[in-house]
C-alpha cells in the first residue's frame, strides 16, 4: 500500500479522529473535545466547542517560540524596485497596533472590516489584525470596480474599511480612493471609518471625519491582544462569482481553517517551518488568503508578497529572480503565468541566468493546466510540476499530489487524487456514480472537511440551493470531469456560467446583467472562448433594441467600457459583436455552448431543440469578425 493510500484510508475509516490528530498541531485557548458538530446538518461546524485565535497561531506563537527574528513576510516589488522584510516580531507589533487602531474606531469582535488593498505588506497586516481582534475581514481584489465593491459593502456591512492610496500596474497607477468613494456613495450601507495607507507614488485626499491616515493612527495605538473566538466563528468572508450578478460570500471559520491549512503545508506542499514559500497570486483571491497569508505563517514559514507580473516587470525572468533572491523552495502560481513567460521566453533562457538550486517544486492551480505548459515547465525548470484542484469554497486542495506524503506518478493532464477530507464522486444527471473514464459532474460527499465553507454569508438558502440541492448528500463542485482507469481525476470544464480568465473566476451571467443595462441593448449573451494566454476570454454578443440607429462601433465600445467600469479591468472584456438574433432553443434558452464550440472550432452537433438553425450563420460570421471561428 502506498503512503498516500495509508493516510487516505486512515482518514476514511476515522475522519473525525484524523482531524482531531491534526488539531494537535495548532494552539487552542480551549481545545476541542469533539471535531464535528452535526446538530444542524447540513450546516456542519468543525471544532465548534473550541476557542482559539488565528493571528496568535500565525504570528505570536512563533515569537513566543523564539523565532521572532525569522523573516515572516518579504515584500518584493519589481514595479517600485523595492524589497523589504518583516520579521515575525515586526508583524506581531504591526498587527497589534493596527488591531488597537481598529478598536479605537469602534471595531469589535464579530464586526466586519472590508480590505481593499494592493500587494503591499500592509494588506497581510490588515487581514491578521482583523483576525487578532476577532473582526471578520472581507478582502476585495484591487482589479474590481466601484460597483463590485458597493455590492460587497452592502452584503457584509463593514464597520470599517482598510485601503491604500493606490495600486500599481506596470503601465499605470490606480488611485483607490475615487473607486472606494464611488462605491460608498453607491452602497446603502455606509462604513463609519476608513484607514488609508498612503503610498508615495500617489497620495489620496482623505474625507474628514471618516478617513484616517494609517501612519497617523496605527503606530501610536495601544497594542491589541489576541481575542478569544469560537472555533466555528467566521474568520473571513471572501466573495466569489456565481451564476448571478450577486457574488457569493464564502465564509471561512477560524478553527477548521487553522487545522486544515496547517496540515497542508507539510503534507501537500512538503514545506517545513522556516522554509520560504511563494504563492504568486493576489491577496484578493483565495490563493492569496490561504497561501500568501495564512498557511505559510501558521506553519512558521517565510512568505513572499510579490507586486508585479510574470512578464514585463521588467522581464520574463522576474519569477526566477525572486526564487533565487529569496531562497524560495516552492512556487505556487497559475498556468496562465507560465504561459505568459513561455510566450516571451520559449527557450527558457532567463531560467539559466539564476541559481535555482533552492527550488524544489512548482504547484499550479486556478484553471486547467494544459499539458504543453506543464511539460515545458517541467523540462525547463527540472523540478516536479504539480497540478492541484480547488476552489474558493474549499480554501485548500480537493485533489492534488500529496508531495509531503508521497510524490505520486500522476499522469500529465490529471489534477491528481483526492486529498484526505474529500470523498470525490463523478455523478450523472440522476446522481448515480459513473464508470471510470466517463464524464460527469464532480461532487464531494458530505460533510466537507475543515476550512470548507459552512454556509454563505447571510444566505443559508442560497448555500443549500447553489451547492447541496442537485445531488442530495453531496456538495456540487460546479466542475465536470472524470476519473481515469487508475482513479486519477481530470477536471474538464465548469457546469455553470463561471469562466476562468487568467485564473480569475468570473461570471458570464454577471457580465450579461451589466450589458443588458445598456440603453440600446435588447438582449445579450456572454460566452467564454478559448484564449491561448488567459485560458478563456469573455466575448459578448448583443442584439439592439428596435429603432436604434447609432453606429454599432459606438455601442460596442460603450459595452466594453461598461464592463470595465462596473465589474473592473480584470474581466478583460474587450470583444463584443452586434447580431440580429441569438440562437435559442424552442423554449427560449440561449445556446451558449454551441456558440462557444463555433468560436473555438471544436466539433458540435446542431442542437435538436434549436428554434431556427439559420441564426447560427450570422453568429459564425460575427465570431469570425471578432477573430474566432477561423475554420468555420
Ligand atoms: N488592480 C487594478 N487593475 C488590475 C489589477 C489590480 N490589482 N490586476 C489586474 N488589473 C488590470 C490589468 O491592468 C489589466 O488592465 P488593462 O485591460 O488595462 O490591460 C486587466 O486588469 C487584466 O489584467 P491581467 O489579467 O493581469 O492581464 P494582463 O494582460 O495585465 O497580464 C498575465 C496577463 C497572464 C501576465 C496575468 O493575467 C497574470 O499574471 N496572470 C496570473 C494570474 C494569477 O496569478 N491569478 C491568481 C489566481 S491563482
Ligand atoms: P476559484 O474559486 O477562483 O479558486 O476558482 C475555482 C475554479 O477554478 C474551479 O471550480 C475550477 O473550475 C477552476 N480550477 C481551479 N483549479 C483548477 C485545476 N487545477 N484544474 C482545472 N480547473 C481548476
Amino acid at each position: 500500500m502506498s503512503s498516500y493510500s495509508i493516510v487516505y484510508d486512515r482518514w476514511r475509516t476515522d475522519p473525525e479522529g484524523f482531524w482531531m490528530d491534526a488539531a494537535q498541531d495548532v494552539d487552542w485557548i480551549t481545545p476541542p473535545t469533539i471535531a464535528l458538530d452535526t446538530t444542524n446538518t447540513p450546516f456542519y461546524r468543525w471544532f465548534a466547542d473550541a476557542t482559539c485565535n488565528t493571528c496568535w497561531n500565525a504570528v505570536d506563537r512563533h515569537v513566543e517560540a523564539g523565532n521572532g527574528d525569522q523573516a515572516a513576510i518579504i515584500h518584493d516589488s519589481p514595479i517600485t524596485g523595492t524589497q523589504h522584510t518583516l520579521s515575525y516580531r515586526d508583524v506581531q507589533e504591526q498587527t497589534a497596533r493596527l488591531g488597537g487602531a481598529l478598536q479605537n474606531l469602534g471595531v469589535e469582535k464579530g464586526d466586519r472590516v472590508l480590505i481593499y488593498m494592493p500587494m503591499i505588506a500592509e494588506a497581510a497586516i490588515a487581514m491578521l489584525a482583523c483576525a487578532r481582534i476577532g473582526a471578520v475581514h472581507s478582502v476585495v481584489f484591487g482589479g474590481f470596480a466601484s460597483n463590485e465593491l458597493a455590492v460587497r459593502i452592502d452584503d457584509c456591512t463593514p464597520k470599517a474599511v482598510i485601503t491604500a492610496s493606490c495600486g500599481l500596474e506596470p503601465n499605470r497607477t490606480i488611485p483607490y480612493m475615487p473607486l472606494l468613494n464611488g462605491a460608498i456613495e453607491m452602497a446603502s450601507h455606509k462604513p463609519a471609518a476608513c484607514i488609508v495607507k498612503q503610498r508615495e507614488q500617489l497620495t489620496a485626499d482623505l474625507t474628514q471625519g471618516r478617513d484616517h491616515d494609517w501612519d497617523a493612527v496605527v503606530p501610536g495605538a495601544q497594542k491589541a491582544p489576541c481575542v478569544e473566538v469560537g472555533g466555528a466563528d467566521p474568520l473571513y468572508i471572501l466573495y466569489t462569482s456565481g451564476t448571478t450578478g450577486k457574488p457569493k460570500g464564502v465564509i471561512r471559520a477560524n478553527g477548521g481553517h487553522l487545522v486544515a491549512l496547517n496540515w497542508t503545508m507539510k503534507h501537500i506542499y512538503n514545506i517545513e517551518p522556516g522554509d520560504v514559500f511563494w504563492a504568486a497570486s493576489d491577496v484578493g483571491w483565495v490563493v492569496g488568503h490561504s497561501y500568501i497569508v495564512y498557511a505559510p505563517l501558521i506553519a512558521g514559514c517565510t512568505t513572499i508578497m510579490f507586486e508585479g507580473k510574470p512578464v514585463g516587470t521588467p522581464d520574463a525572468g522576474t519569477f526566477w529572480r525572486v526564487i533565487s533572491d529569496h531562497d524560495v523552495k516552492a512556487l505556487f502560481t497559475a498556468p496562465t503565468a507560465i504561459r505568459a513567460i513561455r510566450q516571451v521566453d520559449p527557450e527558457g533562457d532567463f531560467i539559466g541566468k539564476y541559481d535555482l538550486s533552492c527550488f524544489h517544486t512548482l504547484f499550479l492551480a486556478g484553471e486547467r493546466a494544459d499539458p504543453a505548459t506543464v511539460e515545458w515547465a517541467a523540462e525547463k525548470l527540472n523540478v516536479p510540476v504539480i497540478d492541484h484542484w480547488w476552489q474558493t469554497e474549499t480554501g485548500w486542495t480537493i485533489a492534488g499530489n500529496p508531495s509531503g506524503i508521497e510524490l505520486l506518478d500522476v499522469p500529465i493532464g490529471s489534477a491528481g487524487v483526492a486529498m484526505p477530507g474529500y470523498d470525490i464522486r463523478i455523478l450523472d444527471e440522476g446522481g448515480n456514480e459513473v464508470e471510470n473514464g466517463t464524464l460527469g459532474a464532480i461532487a464531494v460527499k458530505l460533510p466537507l472537511p475543515p476550512a470548507s465553507l459552512p454556509t454563505l454569508w447571510g444566505a443559508d438558502d442560497r448555500f443549500l440551493s447553489s451547492y447541496l440541492a442537485t445531488f442530495p448528500g453531496y456538495y456540487e463542485t460546479g466542475d465536470a470531469g472524470m476519473k481515469d482507469e487508475n482513479g486519477f481525476l481530470k477536471i474538464m470544464a465548469r457546469t455553470d456560467d463561471v469562466i476562468n480568465v487568467a485564473a480569475h473566476r468570473l461570471s458570464t451571467g454577471e457580465m450579461e446583467e451589466a450589458l443588458a443595462r445598456h440603453p440600446d441593448v435588447a438582449e445579450c449573451a456572454v460566452i467564454g472562448v478559448t484564449d491561448a494566454l488567459k485560458g478563456q476570454a469573455p466575448v459578448g454578443l448583443i442584439c439592439l433594441k428596435g429603432g436604434t440607429n447609432r453606429p454599432h462601433g459606438e455601442i460596442t465600445a460603450e459595452c466594453v467600457l461598461r464592463i470595465r467600469e462596473t465589474i473592473g479591468p480584470v474581466a478583460a472584456f474587450k470583444k463584443v459583436g452586434v447580431v440580429a438574433r441569438l440562437p435559442k432553443t424552442r423554449s427560449g434558452k440561449i445556446l451558449r455552448a454551441t456558440m462557444v464550440s463555433i468560436a473555438d472550432d471544436t466539433p458540435w452537433n446542431m442542437p435538436a431543440t434549436i428554434d431556427d438553425p439559420a441564426v447560427l450563420d450570422e453568429i459564425t460570421i460575427t465570431l469570425k469578425e471578432l477573430g474566432y471561428a477561423s475554420k468555420a
